[in-house]
């Protein structure tokens, strides 16, 4: 998407590979929204790091770097035994795959890399064929993205007021985003709408980067704070919820996204508010039959027990001139925290999933799988990914 600093304009992808350095390239979020950098990383060890301590964050955006991360160990490989290439690629495979446990587009995104690898006589065919793959991933990616956007545009309608939790906007993926896509087509086709942000404590994605990415956009938009929706809900101020996923189970339509997701979805029910889910194909698990059996990323307890931010003053204005972000403690010094990271929403509770071969029932899924990228390679992904031969499935 676009982006405006200091009164430029360009447009930037989250997540790029430079193959001349070998090296990742991807806005920091952490930074955002007080700085703007990129960040280069040439190793995929440090590229396992950058997912882990969310350098990059969101499902696709981490799918597309796990892709390239990939690409990055294969090509990083010196030498010409096959079997020796072989065991370092699936060296890399696991090291990115633990980075984090519960969105499944990584897994997917290596997969493919690992099935485009296959048809390499050599050592050297196989890296270009990985870093070809990787990129197509990526170009993928954008391309569901904007078809989520066509096929979501049409439920925005004019004054819509639409909540929407975390980000699952274009910094959550290569580009446009997910959740954000159906927006940004509804703001092309000039209806005008409103959208509330939760802040997504602990870390808050929702108040830095989804305000952020809509700031720039120009779209009209305010923060809330996570507990605020139900009364606005109950007021009558919020006409639908699109959020977006880290993993949906074709088999039941179960959704996990971060949490917080399965508390507005009850509250979208109790106040009969459609609730949609927007996801591409890389995001669905064809593999695992249960919600419960759904890893669930619990985080450091620093994350609850403080926040980042700039120095500021509760009118908005800046105290003084830095953009060099602090953590601050808030709770009580002596007290722990449990921060699990993502919840999981029962299928009864969504009204419909946006995807980019158009919007699905839930439950349907499955009935609906080979027109949802099931048989493309990625239904094998299940809970531990495997770049070897043997359990490509
Ligand atoms: O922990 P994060 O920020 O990587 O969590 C992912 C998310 O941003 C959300 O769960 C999002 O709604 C889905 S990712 C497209």
């Amino acid at each position: 998407m676009n982006v405006t600093l200091h009164g430029r304009t360009a447009h930037y992808r989250t997540v790029t590979f430079d193959s001349r350095r070998n090296a990742l390239l991807l806005i920091d979020q952490r930074r955002l929204p007080h700085q703007f950098t990129i960040a280069a990383i040439t190793d995929f060890r440090a590229t396992a790091d950058a997912i882990q301590q969310m350098v990059v964050r969101g499902a696709g955006a981490i799918g597309a770097t796990a892709a390239y991360g990939l690409a990055q160990g294969a090509r990083a490989f010196r030498g010409r035994d096959l079997e020796k290439f072989s065991r370092h690629v699936q060296t890399v495979f696991q090291t990115l795959q633990s980075a984090r446990p519960t969105a499944v587009d990584p897994v997917n995104a290596m997969r493919a890399v690992c099935q485009a690898m296959r048809p390499g006589a050599t050592v050297e065919e196989q890296q270009a064929l990985a870093l070809a793959a990787a990129e197509e991933f990526a170009n993928n990616d954008v391309r569901h993205c904007q078809a989520i956007g066509r096929h979501g545009a049409k439920l925005i309608r004019r004054n819509s007021r639409v909540l929407t939790h975390c980000n699952a906007g274009w910094l959550a993926f290569v580009d446009v985003g997910s959740a954000t896509a159906p927006l940004y087509a509804a703001q092309q086709a000039g209806r005008p709408f409103h959208v509330f942000c939760d802040e997504t404590r602990p870390r808050c994605q929702g108040a830095t980067l989804t305000a952020w990415e809509l700031a720039q956009q120009n779209i009209s938009h305010e923060i809330i704070a996570d507990n605020a929706a139900g009364h606005l809900m109950q007021r009558g101020e919020i006409d639908l919820v699109i959020v977006g996923s880290d993993r949906a189970l074709g088999r039941t339509g179960e959704v996990t996204n971060k949490i917080g997701t399965y508390t507005k979805a009850v509250l979208a029910a109790r106040h009969g508010i459609p609730f949609y889910v927007a996801l591409p194909f890389s995001t669905i698990d064809w593999t695992l039959r249960r919600g419960m059996d759904i890893p669930i990323e619990e985080r450091s307890d620093g994350e609850v027990l403080g926040a980042w931010g700039v120095p500021g003053r509760l009118d908005g204005k800046p105290r003084r001139k830095t953009s060099e972000s602090i953590y601050v403690r808030i709770a009580n010094p002596t007290s722990p925290a449990r921060n699990p990271g993502f919840d999981v929403t029962p299928p009864e509770l969504i009204t419909g999933i946006i995807t980019p071969a158009g919007i699905v029932k839930p439950k349907d899924l499955w009935k609906e799988r080979r027109r949802l990228g099931y048989g493309r390679g990625a239904e094998t992904s299940g809970k531990n990914g495997t770049c070897t031969r043997a359990n490509s499935g």
